[in-house]
Order: structure tokens, then sequence, then C-alpha cells
């Protein structure tokens, strides 16, 4: 700073003086009013909006996985993005230590480094790109804190984007700014191109993302309602391992885990000793280690939390010896059947194939491809499709297997085609019947086409 400057700042400085505006006791004052609004707006917040509180903290818990406030989303994203790098991504202190420590020990630094007394704009040309790509990057990362950086069909495309708003571009401008630091136009260029370019493939990022599932709507609010959606959610999820009643130790009938052994859920041991929050902890993060996969959405599976506490409901309030099952809630599954009544798709197979069999018969899991979501693939669907079911014809390889005689293979001897149905457990004599009526009668599938190959009337009308 030469003598000439130094004695423009003091003029400037004794001009100021004379205005009578003082540190001490002006700015200080209006600092003070200003914190003061702050700190009332702050206690206005925090007793009538508040921010939701998370589940009291078990430190039991080891399956846990936090974020971080909203405000540290980007640093959190940058973290990601930089674990995907090859070769440093290793090195996880550059990033969690040493970038943000530079970051910060510049801004600390920065009345150091820039000692230009000129408080102009167009001359703080390099202070001011440095933090228009910083902000645009912090502000870009929070943006896309959601997008996950690997999607689901294992694609890198949206990762390899982000990484190139969140690491490649910055980078890039920091280098080229150290080279045309004292070339005012080229300083404006390469900032406005770089945070130009951020903010369009961050704009491209969210606009491929995959759209986020809206959270179900609450359907369930009475205790009944929550019980039954638990039971079609467990009938769906976890009875090809866990049995229809949680009663399975032995799996049967799951590719990778044929004969494994598991502790029967609906047993004291497991109810009495698992809290409810816990309970759906496991449910949520599974015990990937013994083979249950997980089922909770932040996890990757398909339940939300709403719906795993349905569940945990269910299992409370039908195995547990301490809690009373609502009378409503034990409902038989399927209206008994009178003499020569014939049952239907609608009414009986469709709740019953639901509880014992969906588990299993749908997409994705082994099944022989024979699939049961729907009438039409009851029907037609499977390896020995031709043979499954057969209106009016007792061998029907359904009506074998639910009856406990596995098919065998003509072409290997000794060798089964198709096991007992339910691998797991035998079916009530109820429920065979049921079946058993529904084949031989052609398969109705509505009420009124069932009611019409009736021999006696569905319900006596009282005179
Ligand atoms: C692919 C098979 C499979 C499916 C599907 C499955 N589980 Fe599991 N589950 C297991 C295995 C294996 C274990 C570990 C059992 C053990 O260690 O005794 C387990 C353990 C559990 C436990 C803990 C038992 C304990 O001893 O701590 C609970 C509770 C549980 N499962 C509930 C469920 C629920 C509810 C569902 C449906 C949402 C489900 N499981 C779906 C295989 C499965
Ligand atoms: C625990 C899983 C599981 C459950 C539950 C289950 N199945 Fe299966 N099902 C299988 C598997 C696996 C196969 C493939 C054949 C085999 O491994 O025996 C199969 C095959 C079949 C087949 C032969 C399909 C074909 O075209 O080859 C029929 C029929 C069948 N199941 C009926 C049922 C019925 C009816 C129920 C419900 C009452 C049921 N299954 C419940 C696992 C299951």
């Amino acid at each position: 700073m030469n003598d000439e400057t130094k004695q423009k700042i003091n003029k400037r400085y004794e001009r100021e003086l004379d205005k009578g505006e003082r540190f001490w006791p002006d700015t200080i004052f209006r600092d003070l009013i200003m914190s003061l609004g702050i700190f009332l707006l702050l206690i206005l917040l925090a007793s009538f909006v508040g921010i939701p509180v998370e589940p009291k903290a078990d430190p039991s818990d080891t399956s846990y996985i936090p974020r971080p406030e909203w405000y540290f989303l980007f640093l959190f994203k940058f973290l990601a993005l930089y674990g995907q790098l090859p070769l440093i991504g290793k090195i996880e202190w550059l990033a969690t230590v040493l970038v943000p420590g530079v970051a910060i020990g510049i801004l600390t630094l920065l009345p150091f480094i820039e000692k230009s007394p000129n408080r102009y704009y167009s001359k703080r040309i390099l202070p001011i790109s440095i933090m228009t790509i910083m902000v645009t990057g912090i502000v870009m990362l929070t943006l896309m804190s959601e997008v996950p950086t690997v999607a689901e069909d294992g694609s890198t495309l949206l990762g390899t984007l982000q990484t190139i708003v969140g690491i490649f571009i910055p980078v890039i401008a920091y280098v080229l700014f150290a080279f045309f630091k004292s070339n005012t136009r080229l300083m404006i260029w390469t900032t406005s191109l770089a945070a130009l370019s951020m903010i369009i493939i961050s704009g491209t990022v969210l606009a491929l993302a995959p759209e986020k599932k809206a959270e179900e709507t609450e359907v369930a609010t009475t205790l009944v309602d929550q019980i039954f959606a638990g039971q079609d959610l467990y009938s769906i999820h976890c009875t090809e391992c866990h049995g229809d009643d949680g009663s399975i130790a032995v799996i049967q009938g799951v590719e990778g885990l044929e004969g494994e052994k598991i502790t029967p859920i609906n047993s004291r041991d497991v109810l009495y000793t698992i809290t409810d929050s816990a309970m759906a902890e496991v449910i949520a993060y599974g015990r990937p280690s013994s083979g249950m996969t997980p089922f909770g959405k932040t996890y990757g599976g398909e339940l939300s939390k709403s719906e795993i506490d349905y569940i945990v409901v269910f299992m409370r309030y039908m195995w547990d010896d301490r809690f009373e099952v609502p009378q409503e809630a034990l409902k038989p599954l399927f209206p008994p059947l009178a003499a020569g009544e014939v049952p239907s798709y609608d009414v009986h197979i469709q709740p019953i194939v639901k509880r014992y069999c969906i588990s299993c018969h749908r997409a994705g899991k082994e099944n022989n491809n024979y699939l049961m979501t729907t009438y039409e693939e009851i029907l037609t669907t499977g390896d020995q499709a031709a043979n499954n079911v057969i209106a009016g014809d007792e061998g029907s390889y359904l009506l074998q297997v639910i009856q406990e005689h596995a098919i065998m293979n003509p072409e290997k001897p000794g060798e089964e085609l198709i096991g007992v149905m339910p691998p797991n457990r035998a079916l009530k004599p109820n429920v065979v019947d049921v079946f058993f009526r529904w084949v031989m009668n052609g398969m109705p599938r509505t009420a009124v086409e069932a009611g019409a190959l009736s021999t006696t009337p569905a319900a006596t009308p009282t005179p």
C-alpha cells in the first residue's frame, strides 16, 4: 500500500468520525438490535413451528443410518461423490479434513491474501470468482442431495454428471483462475461458464432423476384396519420364509435358503424380547447376513415406514399373548361353504391365494414361472401350465400338490417335478376343500357364476 492510498483511507476515516458514527456504541448498538430480532424470531419459530423429532435413540441399534441436517447435505453429497472417484476416492481424510479445511482456511485468510484496499467489485474479481463457484456448487449439491449416486438399475450416468458438477468443474475452474488471475475478462468468462454449466448439468440431473415414489396415503386408521393391512403385507412379503403364522423353524421352497433353520417369529422368545421399534428396524434392515433382505425403503426395500408399522401391529395382536385381538379382526379368511356350494375366485380363492401362495408365486421369485396374482395368471402361467389347473380333473397338479402329493418327474424317475405346496406346511383341510370344489366345478370367477353352479342356494332365504 503506498502512502497516497494510506492518506486517502485515513482521510475517509476522519470524515466518518466527524459524521459521528462510532464502533462503540453506535455500531454495536445496531448489531444488538439485529441479534435481538433474530433471537426473538428463533424463539417464536421454536415455540410455534418447531421441527419433528426422530424416535428416541436406541443405543443397541447398530443399523441406524444418520442423515445430516439440510444445511450439511451438500457436504454429505460431496463425500458420496468423492467416494466414487478412482484412486483418491479411498483416501477419506482428503475429503473429510483437507478439502473443508482448505476452504475454511481460505475464507479465514482472505483478508491477508487479498490485501488490495479496493472494495469495488470489479477490482475484486478473484475472491468473487472463487466464492461464486463455491456457492453455486453448494446450492447445486444441496438440490441434488436426494438423487442417488448409483441408480437402482446400477447405471452410473447420474452419478457421473453429479461428480462433474460437484468436483470436476470447480477443480478445473480453480486451476484456470490461477492462470488468469490478472486478466479480468478471462476470469469473468471462466466463472460464468463454469457456474452456468454447473447449473445446466444439475438441472439435467434433477430432470432425469427417478421420480420419488409418493408416500402411500394413510388408509389404515383404526386398529382393525391396521391389523388387516399388516396381515396382507405379511402374507405377501414374509410368508415364504416365516410361514403364514410365523411358526416356521426350517425354511423350505426358497431359493438359496433351503433347509435353513430360523427362530419362529411367533414365539415368546422373539415377541417378548424385541420391542416394537426394534421389530420395525429388523424388518426395515432385514438380517442380511442370514438371508433376510431389507424391506424398508430407506435400505432399498419395498415397504414404507407405516407399512412396516402395520406388520408389527399385526404380529403383536395376532401372536403376542400379552395383547388382546379385537373381535372384528378375527373374521374368517373366506365365508364357510355350505354343502353343494361352489366357491368363486373373487370371494374364496383370491384371499386364500393371497394368504398362502402369493409370497412365492409372484414375479421375481423361484416358482417355475407360476404366478398367482390374478385369475388369468392362476389358470395360464407356469412351466406346467397345461396341467396345473384343469376344470373337473382331480389330477390337476395344483390339487395334487396342495394335498401333499408331490408330482414326480416322468423323465427322471425318483426326482420331484413339483414339491408339495406350500412347501413349508400343509394347508388346512377346509382350504384344500375350497380349491378342490373350485377346480372340479370349472373355476368360476365371480360369486354370480359360482352361485349358478351351486346345487343348493348359497344362503337359505329366511321365509
Ligand atoms: C427370504 C427369507 C425371509 C423373508 C422373506 C423374511 N425373513 Fe425374517 N428372517 C429370515 C431369516 C433367515 C432370519 C434370521 C433368523 C434367525 O437368525 O433365527 C429372519 C429373522 C427375522 C426376525 C428376527 C428373529 C429373531 O430371532 O431376532 C424377524 C422379527 C423377522 N425375520 C420378521 C420378518 C418379517 C416381518 C418379514 C416380512 C416383512 C420377514 N421377516 C421376511 C428370513 C426371511
Ligand atoms: C415358500 C414358497 C412357496 C409357497 C408359499 C407356495 N409355493 Fe408353489 N411353488 C414354489 C416353488 C419353489 C415351485 C417350483 C417347483 C418346486 O420347487 O417344487 C412351486 C411350484 C408350484 C406349482 C407348479 C407350477 C408349475 O407350473 O410348474 C404349483 C401348481 C404351485 N406351486 C402351487 C402353489 C399353491 C396353490 C400355493 C399356495 C397354497 C403355493 N404353491 C405356495 C414355492 C412356493
